[in-house]
């Protein structure tokens, strides 16, 4: 942000901020993932993580693939919003002795992550086809499909079978 001047003046520098935004996101998602592979008990658990792993490095592609089709460079914004999601995560997780709950208090972080990133991607997706731009969208619209199907995953897993073991 400019100290003296604006810089978002119109609604692709909205569209371009928000991008960087989620890929800087993305970019955390990346390196905080493997540490939850790591911290993970439950088998289909570290599993799925390690899916969301591959999944979130696509991500980043994806997003460097819209940042092309935009003319812009692909830059990542500090976003406060994911950084606190992560930090947050880190410090529960760091209080849970039982590994049964720590897989329930993992998986609660990572919907935490899975429902930001799925609310950045539904703007971006609404705006990328305001502004005329199908093929940003259907980028981007790949990304949320993903982020949504995680976070069923997640939902399933725990409903199945991992909140039972922690409870
Ligand atoms: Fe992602
Ligand atoms: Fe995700």
């Amino acid at each position: 942000m400019g100290l003296f001047t604006k810089d978002i003046k119109n609604m692709n520098d909205l569209f371009a901020h928000t991008l960087r935004d989620i890929y800087y996101a993305e970019k955390q998602i990346t390196k905080a993932l493997p540490d939850m592979v790591e911290k993970a008990s439950d088998q289909q658990l570290k599993q799925g993580f390690q899916t969301h792993l591959r999944e979130t490095e696509n991500h980043v592609k994806r997003l460097e693939q819209v940042f092309q089709l935009a003319g812009l460079k692909a830059q990542g914004v500090d976003c406060p919003a994911i950084d606190g999601i992560i930090e947050e995560a880190n410090e529960v997780a760091g209080e849970v002795e039982d590994k049964s709950v720590l897989d329930a208090a993992l998986i609660a972080a990572a919907q935490a992550v899975e429902h930001y990133e799925m609310t950045r991607y539904g703007t971006l997706v609404a705006w990328a086809k305001q502004l005329g731009r199908s093929d940003c969208a259907s980028l981007l619209q790949q990304n949320l499909d993903e982020e949504k199907a995680a976070d069923s995953k997640l939902t399933s897993l725990a409903e199945s079978n991992v909140n039972r073991k922690a409870a």
